[in-house]
């Protein structure tokens, strides 16, 4: 398993050009199944779970084809099922399931399971496909879906933690090949399922209020091909603003979307960060002293959970005491036990970790435990003294698309050590 070697305390400096968004790419991807047509998908992140959701697709019949950043997509004819080895490696591909009982009227699509940062269950996606009258059950680890015919319902998908993301996606996939309109009521608001709503909207489905707690889907017969790009990632784009923070750095960040990140850019500013925007660009600096801030993580327009672990490192650089409460993923602090190796100050009461910042942090051997917590420990490791050793980057090679090259391109000291 590859490492990642970081010798901190250089300031990050220059600019950096983001990627199209992971998680908006992967449902994009899987709505191709709704329709014979080839698809053609642009801006797509050159990440290992994109890798996946191709192979995946290509299980279900799908010829999947990668050139450079493009992506096309045609799926003439369609199994209904999805590879099982495949799909609990990714839980992002529950969101094939939506697709195949819309196209095919049958779904057997594996349970994917829970993850390191919670049980994560799959309830209202099923809830949701039930209200438009598909028939599940859960059988030897699979979801097994059938439906004669979809049919439009009025239906609420909120939980215990708000608006579900892929659920949304999954019942939306669903509901624009089914008969009559489909009322979706607390849907996820985020810039990931406008992102689907646009793309299914130029294959010819009929979806209104993306964006909203309230989406509008009036069934057609049938979708057609279309050419897509992808959203800049926005998680992507907080990760090197917290790393520019982080390590008193100056960073023009490129190609994002600041309207996708006012919960983030409002933080930071908070935090006495610089952020100027022109246009696409952000140029994130440090003008004074950091100040300790609390946070709490919420849906969308909220703060987002996948940038709590990394600003828990600018908080433990920050002098002060500072709380931030997850109140998305039970229990996604995999990181604090790993930052406290580097130095840091942070004590977890139920949802919330109180860092006591302003200790300086110092290298030493991490293991990357998801996604989000190894982006937080390589920017721990730029911020501290000494050298960090980052093991299990690949959960990293997930989400970032060549994020040690970037890095270096900013003046970080990271050298990818590949597994012998
Ligand atoms: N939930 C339920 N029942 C469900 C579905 C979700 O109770 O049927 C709960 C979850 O347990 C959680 C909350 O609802 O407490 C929100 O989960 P959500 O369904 O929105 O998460 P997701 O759709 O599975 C996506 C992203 C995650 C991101 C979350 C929240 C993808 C592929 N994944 O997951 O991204 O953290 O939304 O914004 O889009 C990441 O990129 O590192 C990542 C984990």
């Amino acid at each position: 398993m590859d490492s990642f070697l970081i010798k901190g305390g250089t300031p990050l400096r220059g600019e950096v050009e983001i990627s199209g968004s992971k998680n908006a790419a992967l449902p994009i991807m899987a709505a191709a199944l709704l329709t014979p047509d080839p698809c053609v998908i642009r801006r797509v992140p050159n990440l290992s779970d994109v890798h996946f959701m191709g192979s995946i697709l290509e299980s279900a019949g799908a010829t999947v084809k990668f050139q450079g950043d493009t992506v096309t997509i045609e799926a003439a004819r369609v199994k209904g099922v999805g590879d099982y080895e495949l799909i609990r490696k990714m839980r992002g591909s529950i969101c094939i399931l939506g697709p195949l009982l819309g196209r095919t009227g049958k779904a057997l699509v594996s349970l994917p399971g829970g993850c390191v940062i919670g049980a994560r269950p799959i309830d209202l996606h099923l809830k949701g496909l039930r209200a438009l009258g598909a028939k599940i059950s859960i059988e030897n680890g699979y979801v097994n879906a059938t439906a004669r015919k979809l049919r439009g319902a009025e239906l609420f998908l909120g939980g215990r933690a708000g608006p579900t993301v892929l659920g949304t996606a999954n019942v939306l996939m669903a509901a624009v090949l089914a008969d009559g309109v489909t009322i979706i009521e607390s849907a996820a608001c985020e810039p990931e399922v406008i992102d689907l709503a646009n793309f299914l909207n130029a294959m010819g489905a009929r979806v209104s209020g993306a964006g909203s707690p309230t989406l509008t889907v009036t069934g057609v017969r049938s979708l057609h091909g279309a050419e897509h790009e992808v959203i800049p990632d926005r998680i992507e784009a907080a990760t090197f603003a917290v790393a520019a923070a982080a390590t008193d750095g100056d960073v023009t960040i490129r190609g994002a979307r600041a309207d996708h990140l006012h919960a983030v850019l409002d933080k930071l500013r908070e935090a006495g960060v610089s952020v100027e925007r022109s246009g696409s660009a952000l140029k994130v600096s440090r003008p004074g002293r950091l100040k300790a801030i609390d946070i709490t993580t919420l849906p969308y327009a909220g703060f987002p959970t996948d940038v709590q672990a990394q600003m828990m490192v600018l908080m433990a650089l920050t002098p002060g005491i500072s709380i931030i409460t997850e109140r998305i993923f039970e229990s996604r602090f995999m990181h604090v036990s790993e930052l406290a190796r580097l130095g840091a100050d942070i004590a977890i009461e139920g949802p919330s970790a109180i860092i006591k910042g302003g200790k300086a942090l110092s290298g030493a051997p991490v293991m990357a435990s998801d996604l989000r917590a190894s982006a937080a420990l390589v920017i721990a490791g730029l911020a501290a003294r000494g050298t960090t050793e980052v093991s299990r980057v690949y959960h990293i090679d997930r989400g970032y698309e060549n994020i040690d090259g970037k890095l270096r391109q900013l003046g970080a000291k990271i050298v990818r050590q590949e597994a012998s």
